[in-house]
Parts: structure tokens; sequence; C-alpha cells
């Protein structure tokens, strides 16, 4: 297969004419729940492209929601899943195991925060990790409660329902959800009603008096957050709140989960986001980046937690299935060899100076944030109201569609516009799709 040209084509309109027939017999054939944010039809995609069924390249900020982070269809992956899809495809690993589960976990246990000595389980995808993840909380604790926050995605299966914070699209009509789930605010800065000065410490103060006073320290098992909340809107904890809650953890027996789903595996400029905060957590549930698009996902902790769990306690027939394994490999090797928690510090240090001077130029954007390659802009109805503008915030997007950008939204109030480039992106792609940005502003802020 011949490299794919690292350049922004627009041949047809956007979706073009074949897209648009394949996006019929979609409609026709796949469940409307299944939604669609930019009906183009891939053919093929590499480095920081997307190429269409049209023939259009479009310039990729959105990673297939931060999993390509080395790349689509990235050399060492290609090479390590022909490898080993030749060999065998599948065993179960708890029928009759094989090295590269193992070494995985090998590496997880290596990369991820903490000295400590550690343990990882393999699974499909980043919702099951969770649940797993609070079935081992549960299991070494004894206890039942978990506390979540505002603002959070862990997921869609039903305890990851329970989990996430946002009704629509991800929980109206589908309760009853799972129990003993307890929720919290969030020390989100740019909303925080006293000040992003006084959030962490406030955040901090509530969680801790609500907990006690509606659940009590002693029923609960796990504490789950992510670092920088990726569905949420891309909300940077306040610094400081991430240590203080993972000390009262420690203090009260809680068993501290960071679900670094979307900001793991070099995206935010470490190997992971708590690095950032000097934050050893518990349990750490992975997914996404781990493996460059094929499904994988892990739960890696402290082994007395994760060794608490009953033989045949944990597992599934797929859950580090041998391919996935194999590109997980070639995927950790990719991010160490090339050494993409650089390139993603790169990336923010060209992305986050013309995002902040947008941001001077429009009064619409509330707040630049986010780390690394995990950037996004918060839209707001402007002259100095923070009122949601989740309306500008689809028209902006869908410019930028348009003229050859992937682009993705978030937020809770589904104001924000979030960035996710490939790790391996080059800077010429880089800036011209901050130009498109700019430019799809000029035409609608
Ligand atoms: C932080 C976080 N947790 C969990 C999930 C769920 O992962 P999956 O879609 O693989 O089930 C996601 C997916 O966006 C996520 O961002």
């Amino acid at each position: 297969m011949t490299e794919i040209p690292q350049q922004r084509l627009v041949r047809t309109q956007i979706p073009g004419p074949r897209s648009n027939e394949l996006h019929q017999r979609k409609l026709a054939a796949v469940a409307s729940g299944v939604g669609t944010t930019l009906p183009i039809y891939v053919q093929r995609a590499g480095g920081g492209i997307v190429v269409d069924v049209d023939g259009n390249q479009l310039i990729d900020f959105g990673s297939g929601i931060a999993v390509t982070s080395i790349g689509n269809s990235a050399p060492r992956v290609v090479a390590a899943v022909q490898a080993q899809v030749a060999e065998f495809t599948h065993t179960c690993f708890m029928v009759t195991p094989y090295e590269g589960y193992v070494a995985v976990a090998e590496q997880l246990n290596e990369v991820t925060p903490g000295a400590h000595a550690k343990r990882s389980a393999l699974f499909n995808s980043g919702a099951e990790a969770v649940e797993n993840s609070i079935k081992i909380a549960r299991h070494y604790t004894g206890r039942t409660a978990v506390v979540a926050f505002d603002h959070a995605y862990h997921g869609r299966t039903n305890l990851t329902m329970a989990l996430t914070a946002k009704n629509m699209p991800y929980k109206q009509g589908f309760g009853p959800f799972a129990g003993d789930i307890y929720r919290v605010p969030m020390a989100y800065p740019y909303r925080w009603p006293t000040g992003p000065d006084n959030c962490a410490d406030e955040a901090f103060e509530l969680f801790v008096s609500q907990v006690h006073a509606q659940i009590g320290e002693s029923n609960v098992a796990a504490v789950i957050l992510e670092p920088i909340q990726g569905e949420g809107g891309f909300i940077v904890p306040a610094p400081g709140f991430l240590a203080q809650l993972a000390d009262w953890c420690t203090a009260n027996g809680v068993v501290f989960v960071a679900d670094e789903i979307q900001t793991g595996f070099c995206r935010t400029g470490d190997w992971f986001a708590c690095e950032h905060e000097g934050v050893v957590p518990d349990l750490i549930t992975t997914a996404k980046g781990i493996a460059g698009g094929l499904p994988l996902a892990a739960v890696t902790g402290r082994t007395e937690i994760m060794d608490a769990v009953h033989g045949g306690g944990l597992g599934g027939t797929y859950g580090g299935n041998p391919v996935a394994c194999a590109a997980a490999l070639a995927s950790i090797e990719t991010m160490r060899a090339e050494d993409l928690a650089g390139a993603a510090r790169r990336i923010e240090s060209v992305m986050k100076p013309r995002l902040q001077a947008l941001a001077d130029k429009y009064d619409v954007i509330g707040d630049v944030r986010g780390r690394g390659a995990m950037l996004a802009v918060e839209l707001v109805a402007g002259s100095g109201s923070s009122e949601p503008n989740a309306a500008l915030t689809g028209a902006v997007s869908a410019e930028c569609h348009r003229q050859g950008l992937i682009t993705l939204t978030a937020g809770t109030y589904g104001n924000v516009l979030r960035f996710l480039p490939p790790l391996v992106i080059g800077d010429d792609l880089l800036n011209e799709g901050l130009d498109i940005l700019e430019s799809a502003f000029a035409d609608h802020a």
C-alpha cells in the first residue's frame, strides 16, 4: 500500500456523492440509535489524513475519538497484526493462554504510574474495563458504594451508564440503572461559582461533606474520576483536586480509580494524565489509544487489590484477543520509539497559542483548556455571559467539516469543540486545520 500524501484535498462537496449513497444504505440498514458525526465514508486513513470514498482527504482532528494516537494503520501495528492473524486469531486466554496477553500486562504494569507491584486484566472496551474496575474494588473492600462526578463519562453499559452523568443521549429511556452510585460536584474551574482559585479546595470540601452525609465513608468502595474529563468537555480539574481525592481515598480505605481511557497513552503529554498531578491511582482503566485502533481495554492496579478476586471471577471470551494484543505491543513500542508524549507536548505548543489568540479575538470563546493533544474551547453567549452556546459550536464544527477538517464536539451542554489530532500529525496539517477553524469562526461567530 502506498503511503497517503499528508495533504488536505477537497474534490467534491463534503459529504460527496458516493458517501451520500452509502449513507442512504446506512439509514436503511443500521439502527438509527447509532449516530453519525460526519457522514463521509472512509476508504483509507494514515498519519493526519482520512481519505473518503469520493477521494476527499480530510485533516483528522479526532483520531476516531482519541484512539489512533499513533496514526491510523500505523506501520508497526499493520505488520504485527498481519503476522499474528496468520499464526492464530483466538483461543480464549482463559482456556489456552498465549504470550501476547502476558506481554501486554507486563507493559501496562510498567508504564502506568507508581513503582508498586501491579497486575493487569484485559478486556474489549472501555466500558467493560470500567465495570471490572468497580467489580474489583467492591470485592477488595467488601463495600458497595461508588462515587462519580458531575460531567463524568464512563460508558454505555448498565453500570457505566449509572456512572455517566449526562442524560441525553446516553441514558434517556435506558433505566433502571445500577444502584449504589453517587454523584458529587466536579472541580470545574471555568464554571466554579466563586471562581477558579477557590475551585479545588471548595470542590474537595463538598466531596468530603457529601460523602459523609449521604453515603458514609466506610461504605465507599471506589471513587472514579477521569483525570481530564473527556465527553464532559475536556474539563481539567483545578490543580490539586486529584491529589486531595487520592489522599482522602488512602486515608479512608477507598479504592481510587483513574479512568484514563481517553487521556492515556501519551495523549496529554505524559504516558498518563495522572502523572502531571503526581497522583498514583490504585486502579487505572485504559482502552482507546492502547492498541492503534484494535479493540482492547485493561484494568491495571495494585497487586493486593487486583488479586483479591477469586479465580475465574474476571474475564470474558474475547478479552485480550491475540490480534489486539499484538497491536497493543506494537503501539506501545511506537510510542516509545517516536517519543509520542513529546509529540503531544509539541502539538500543545503549536495549538494552544493559536486557540488562545482566537479566544482573545472572539468573546464567544469562554475558555481554552486541555493538555498535550487533548485541547478544547468552550463556547458561550459572549459579552460577559457564560451561557453555553451549543448552536454556535454546531455551526463552527459543521463549517470545519465542509472545509475538510474532522472536528468533534463535547460537553454536558454540547458547547465544547474538542481537538484530538493523532500524535504523529505534522505541523503543516496542524496549522492548516487551525486556519480552517479560524475561518469557521470568522464566518459564524
Ligand atoms: C473516559 C472514558 N471512559 C470510558 C469510555 C467508554 O469506552 P468504550 O466506548 O470503549 O466503551 C470512554 C469512551 O469515550 C471514555 O472516554
